[in-house]
């Protein structure tokens, strides 16, 4: 029997696993590998990428799945074997971005649409013959001074409909990721804006998906938390966040779909951790909750290599280590004390 949208969607939101973001484009690694003093070459990207997929402990027991960029869909690892392969033999499920990018929105400016449907059909064929099997297209949102616009928000749910479409039409399931990004410059909302924000972008969003046809047990939501921006001066606790987000996730977001993996937006990581645990603890919900990190799960691992191939033991290590911990938090189990104690 072939494997259904549905039974791909269940395995990327498997209870104790989530999604690693690895789809950073060019430009995106770019900045974190500046970060560490190491030049972003075609190699330098590869053997990053290649030393996480390696992470057996990690791949194996907490990775569902895997975020890629289009370069490393294509790319080998230095043996050879194709990087995709190297996910299927961790079971891990290989997905794609696919958007082309968020761009200026004209006539507003300070927002952003993305882009990329032109042709995406096509591509998709493509993506799906090299072994993808889910797809990711993420759509931003500014709060600020008269944003976010209607116009902004609805080209956004529209975009991300049309997409979602596209993807369950070529059988890849779809990840739907509205962002309301909580680290934009300037940024300083208070918590209470981003519930109000996330509410109306995840509304028009699941209007969008009915009116285009999309399967809702077909796609993993992939949102921002409720939490107020990194700028503000006023922090919401743990224990706010968490109820807030599961009460705007509870109004907003259907019963079929089957789950929720969570960007990290620009939280720190033990925070990313401790947020989703505390959500889960306070389960069940209707959705498997879980995490589709990019930062808050590479962070310590990228800075523990810095680039250089004797640490790639201990930043195999630290990544271990935090996919671990999201784990746990996947399932409700994680403390302070786990953290410690590891
Ligand atoms: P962060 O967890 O770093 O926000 O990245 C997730 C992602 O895929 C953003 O599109």
């Amino acid at each position: 029997m072939s494997e259904t949208l549905n039974d791909i969607a269940q395995a990327m939101v498997t209870p104790g696993k989530g999604i690693l973001a690895a789809d950073e484009s060019t430009g995106t690694i770019k900045k974190r590998f500046d970060s560490i003093n190491t030049e972003s070459t075609e190699d330098n990207r590869r053997d990053y990428r290649e030393m996480l997929f390696r992470t057996d402990s990690a791949m194996r027991s907490y990775v569902s799945g895997v975020i890629m960029y289009d370069e490393t869909l294509r790319q080998k690892a230095a043996d050879g074997t194709p990087l995709v392969d190297l996910l299927k033999a961790a079971g891990s499920v290989p997905g794609i971005k696919v958007d082309t990018g968020a761009k200026d929105l004209a006539g507003f400016p300070g927002e952003k649409v993305t882009e990329g449907l032109d042709g995406l059909r096509e591509r998709l064929k493509e993506y799906y013959d090299l072994g993808a099997r889910f797809a990711k297209w993420r759509g931003v949102i500014t709060i600020g001074d008269g944003m976010p616009s209607a116009a902004c928000i609805s080209a956004n749910a529209h975009g991300l409909a049309r997409y979602a479409a596209l993807c369950q039409e070529q059988k890849i399931v779809p990840i739907v990721e509205p962002e309301v990004l909580m680290d934009n410059p300037g940024a300083d909302h208070s918590i209470d804006r981003c519930d109000e924000v996330t509410r109306e972008v995840l509304k028009a969003v699941f209007a969008q998906l009915a009116e285009h046809n999309v399967a809702l047990d077909g796609i993993v939501l992939k949102p921002n938390m409720v939490i107020a921006a990194k700028g503000a001066s006023q922090q919401a606790s743990a224990e706010e966040v968490a109820a807030k987000t599961v009460a705007c996730l509870t109004d907003c977001v259907p019963a079929e779909v089957p789950g929720i993996a969570f960007l990290s937006g620009g939280q720190d990581d033990l925070e990313a951790t401790h947020h989703l645990s505390l959500m889960n603890a306070a389960g069940p919900h209707p959705w498997n909750l879980t995490f589709s990190y990019g930062r808050a799960l590479q962070a310590p691992a990228l800075k523990a290599w810095g680039g250089q191939k004797a640490n790639v033991p201990a930043a195999q290590a630290a990544f271990a280590h935090r996919a671990h911990m999201n784990g746990l938090a996947a399932l409700g189990q994680w403390s302070q004390s786990q953290e410690q104690a590891a």
